[in-house]
């Protein structure tokens, strides 16, 4: 058994007196996939930011190769070889891939000038090394997202690093450029660097990684080999209990004959969405399906009056409505919750209460002024309901980690009981309790008479909510298909694929 490169022992940390990490013992060996699990709120992130000096801990010690290191800053760690892929934001995308990975380091020529055909021939080699395919003159701006990371890879491994943190790599990947990236790790581990690998997705863990540490309300539960685990227990150490509750299809009644709730007439959008038409019974789920691009997000985005409608109709309750921009959407009685929350959805300097009554401002105000104390128990109540994990609703939402600041989102939308709910990858970057939860609050919102579009890439998610399911394919609606005639998540990925 090879010796752990990096130990993590004790570590305790807290923010304003609440304590986040509670002696955390962690430990990473040579060429290894370590995977850190557990809900949102639970620790991971902390963790990993004392590991590259975000945050110091309150007491503890990190070690490598056995020996006690102090870790300040950025650059303590990565002296260290500890380095965190960030997603694409730390590139530069109109700079090159090479100028990007030896950005503030760049071979020079004798006059002082940028030598870019140095750096395109070390960026080259290093490539190749590692089995990348870009090249190095390519603009960053013109790679995908999955090619982002990589150059982001590969500047951190020309740095020296041995550790690689990612946390949540895959949230915005599609599931080929997913499968590019585990390749890549693949070869990485077998050349001997270790990864740090966060993510709620437990198929991408069970794939890819050789060991899991979980962790719950800032503790450690179990570290183990992924070969003599199972899933069930990995939930167990996540949610705490023995998790009953399956993540299954139920059918509920709706009116099936009336008047639909919602509907979309030869709708043409954006550059993507072509002449789709779709109905959705007062109380019906329709989940939407369909490969990467086949233009789900922008059917939803054109609907809210974020991409342009060209032609086409859209009526809610059999009124017709106008939509030039999301305003119009929402007096419409359209909510949408988008994939990328964090950036579209929330006010991050703001409070939790902030930002879930921001769409709700006319249901709290007193005459002209807003009503402070209703304020606050409608947001304690959604704080509740969704599991929030913060120490109080004045927290400001940039404070709460990934998944409950998604949570904020959903539970701000939720809040103003809109007529068509329009769901964009609900769960996303939410832990395994509250997507069962967030199935739920969507149902009980369906039994209220609403209509609800989800889009998901989670198969089993949209089996599990969805009434019907409808296929896109190149911006058009195929195949509608009722739930009960889905047997499987393999018949519904043969759908899709073999439209
Ligand atoms: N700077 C800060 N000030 C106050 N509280 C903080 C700060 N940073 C993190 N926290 C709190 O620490 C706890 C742990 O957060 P962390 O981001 O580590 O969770 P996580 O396990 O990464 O969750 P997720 O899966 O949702 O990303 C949360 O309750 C969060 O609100
Ligand atoms: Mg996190």
């Amino acid at each position: 058994m090879k010796p752990p490169i990096l130990e993590m022992n004790g570590i305790f940390k807290s923010f304003n007196g609440i304590p986040v990490l509670k002696d955390v013992d962690f430990s990473v060996k040579q060429g290894e996939i370590h995977a850190l699990m557990g809900g949102n709120g639970a620790g991971k992130s902390t963790l990993m930011k004392i590991l590259t000096g975000v945050y110091s801990a309150d007491r503890g010690e990190v070690k490598l190769d056995d020996n006690v290191v102090a870790i300040r800053n950025y650059e303590d760690a990565r002296s260290n070889g500890i380095s965190m892929i960030f997603q694409e934001f730390s590139l530069i995308p109109t700079l090159t891939v090479a100028q990007n990975i030896y950005l503030t380091r760049e071979s020079k020529t004798s006059l002082g000038l940028l030598d870019d055909k140095a750096n395109e021939k070390k960026a080259a080699k290093l490539l190749a090394e590692l089995g990348v395919d870009i090249q190095p003159s390519d603009l960053v701006q013109d790679l995908g997202v999955g090619y982002w990371q990589m150059t982001e890879i590969a500047k951190a491994l020309s740095q020296e690093a041995k550790i690689l943190i990612m946390d949540e790599p895959t949230s915005s990947l599609t599931k080929t450029e997913t499968e590019v990236l585990f390749t890549f790790m693949n070869k990485l581990k077998a050349k001997g660097y270790a990864i740090i690998y966060i993510s709620h997705r437990m198929d991408e863990i069970f794939r890819v990684c050789d060991r899991i540490t979980i962790m719950r309300d800032g503790r450690k539960i179990s570290t183990s080999q992924i070969s003599e685990t199972s899933m069930d227990q990995v939930i167990t150490d996540i949610v705490g209990v023995a998790s009953g509750k399956a993540f299954e299809w139920v059918e509920r009644p709706y009116d099936e004959a009336g008047e639909p709730a919602f509907e979309v007439r030869e709708l043409t959008a954006g550059d993507k969405v072509r002449q789709v038409s779709l109905r959705i019974q007062p109380g019906e789920i329709v989940g939407i399906a369909g490969l990467m691009g086949s233009g789900r997000t922008e059917l939803l985005r054109a609907i809210f009056g974020i991409d342009r409608i060209h032609s086409g109709e859209i009526y809610v309750r059999g009124r017709r409505c106008a939509i030039r921009n999301p305003s119009d959407a929402i007096a419409a009685g359209i909510a949408l919750i988008p994939e990328d929350r964090r950036v579209q959805g929330l006010v991050l300097q703001h409070s939790v209460r902030d930002n879930m009554i921001l769409p709700i401002l006319a249901k709290v105000r007193r005459g002209p002024l807003l009503d402070g104390k209703k304020m606050n128990e409608l947001s304690r109540e959604l704080v509740k309901r969704l599991n929030i994990k913060t120490d109080s609703i004045s927290k400001a939402s940039n404070l709460l980690s990934g998944g409950n600041q998604q949570k904020i989102v959903l539970a701000k939308w939720l809040a103003n009981h809109p007529e068509v709910l329009l769901l964009d990858e609900p769960t996303i970057g939410v832990d395994i309790g509250a997507k069962t939860e967030i199935v739920d609050i969507i149902r009980e919102l369906a039994e209220s008479g609403k209509a609800i579009l989800v889009v998901s890439s989670e198969l089993q998610e949209l089996l599990a909510l969805s009434d019907r399911v409808l296929i896109m394919h190149e911006g058009r609606m195929g195949k509608s298909m009722k739930r009960q005639d889905i047997e499987s998540e393999e018949g519904l990925q043969y759908a899709i694929q073999g439209y």
